[in-house]
């Protein structure tokens, strides 16, 4: 079987590298545990490793761990019987046994509860759990892929993620790489996102101007695709004409200034003027009609502008 995901762009090193552990790990039944930054595509990654799986007919269910206060966490992970809890009006399965014969995604585990990790580490060690108010056990089939843009380890060192847990889902880590690390894929991924929301806007846009690229290649991305993604389709809507210019991109990627940028400031035209004289001042050894001849400029207007810029020879050396 080979792998095939079109909606994944990336031909980078690092992407290349990602997805070649996608390839290998999507057939076997093996935990992932997705890494990276926020937007670096861990969700698209996990679609793609279960669409590529043998589970590929069965569903893939996803739950954001970090979405939900403990108890409704945990309901929504594990179901309830009916008068479980207050406003547990009918009873309810949980996205364990929605997932069965398919795929759980658990999105931002490092956000997890300690009691909620404990009971999740029973589900990975036994396949088997009681929904809230039950007696009943139940047993399911799932695949387990995990994402978190914590430092897992970090956490377990500090006692707040359960190092048993960690050793659970630690089982195949795959890491996404922030796009400030694979900026090879901007071109693509720009051109990606620009056909997709010009057909979806029925937009003039067909391409960008390079400027366009060199600001994106500059600027550090802390949301990652998602942010290139919103910003492209926020572009593409304003684009007036074919090319899409820099004026349709927010305000951190327009040109800036000399002194925005930290750079020393050109000089004026005096100060250019000034430093000339000064030089050839210097040169000529103070020789005023040498230097009034080689400036094509009188000895009067040389003095005078000897006296404006400040340019008279300390004391010293005017013997
Ligand atoms: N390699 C990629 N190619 C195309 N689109 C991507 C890629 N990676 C991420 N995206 C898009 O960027 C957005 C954020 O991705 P997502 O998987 O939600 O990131 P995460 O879960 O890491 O925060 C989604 O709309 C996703 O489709
Ligand atoms: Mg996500």
């Amino acid at each position: 079987m080979s792998f095939q995901f079109p909606g994944v762009i990336g031909d980078s090193p690092r992407m290349r590298e990602a997805l070649r552990l996608m390839e290998i790990v999507a057939p076997s039944e093996a935990t992932v545990l997705l890494l990276g930054e926020t937007g670096t595509g861990k969700e698209l990654a996990a679609q793609a490793i279960h669409l590529n799986s043998l589970r590929r007919q069965g569903p893939f269910v996803v739950v954001n761990c970090a979405a939900l206060p403990e108890p409704l966490l945990e309901s929504e992970l594990f179901g309830h019987e009916r008068g479980a809890f207050t406003g547990a009006t009918s009873r309810r399965e949980g996205r364990f046994l929605l997932a069965h014969r398919g795929t759980l995604f658990l999105d931002e585990v490092g956000e997890l509860s300690p009691a909620t990790q404990a009971k999740i580490l029973r589900v990975l060690q036994s396949r088997e759990f009681e929904p809230l108010g039950s007696t009943r056990t139940l047993k399911v089939d799932v695949r387990i892929i995990a994402a978190t843009n914590r430092d897992l380890e970090a956490m377990v060192r500090e006692g707040s993620f359960r190092e048993d847990l960690f050793y659970r889902l630690h089982v195949f880590p795959i890491t996404l790489p922030p796009l400030r690390k694979r900026l090879e894929d901007l071109p693509w991924l720009t051109e990606f996102f620009l056909r997709r929301f010009r057909d979806k806007y029925q937009r003039p846009v067909r391409c960008l101007a390079p400027e366009v690229l060199a600001a994106m290649r500059r600027y550090p991305w802390p949301g990652n695709i998602r942010e290139l993604e919103n910003i492209m389709e926020r572009a593409v809507l304003m684009c007036e004409g074919e090319v899409l210019t820099l004026a349709e991109l927010p305000p951190a990627f327009q040109p800036r200034t000399p002194e925005e940028e930290g750079l020393p400031p050109e000089p004026s035209p005096q100060e250019m003027e000034r430093e000339y004289i000064r030089k050839t001042l210097e040169r000529f050894a103070f020789n005023r009609e040498e230097v009034a001849r080689r400036l094509e400029i009188s000895l009067e207007e040389l003095n005078f502008k000897i006296k404006v810029y400040g340019l008279e020879p300390a004391k010293e050396h005017a013997r």
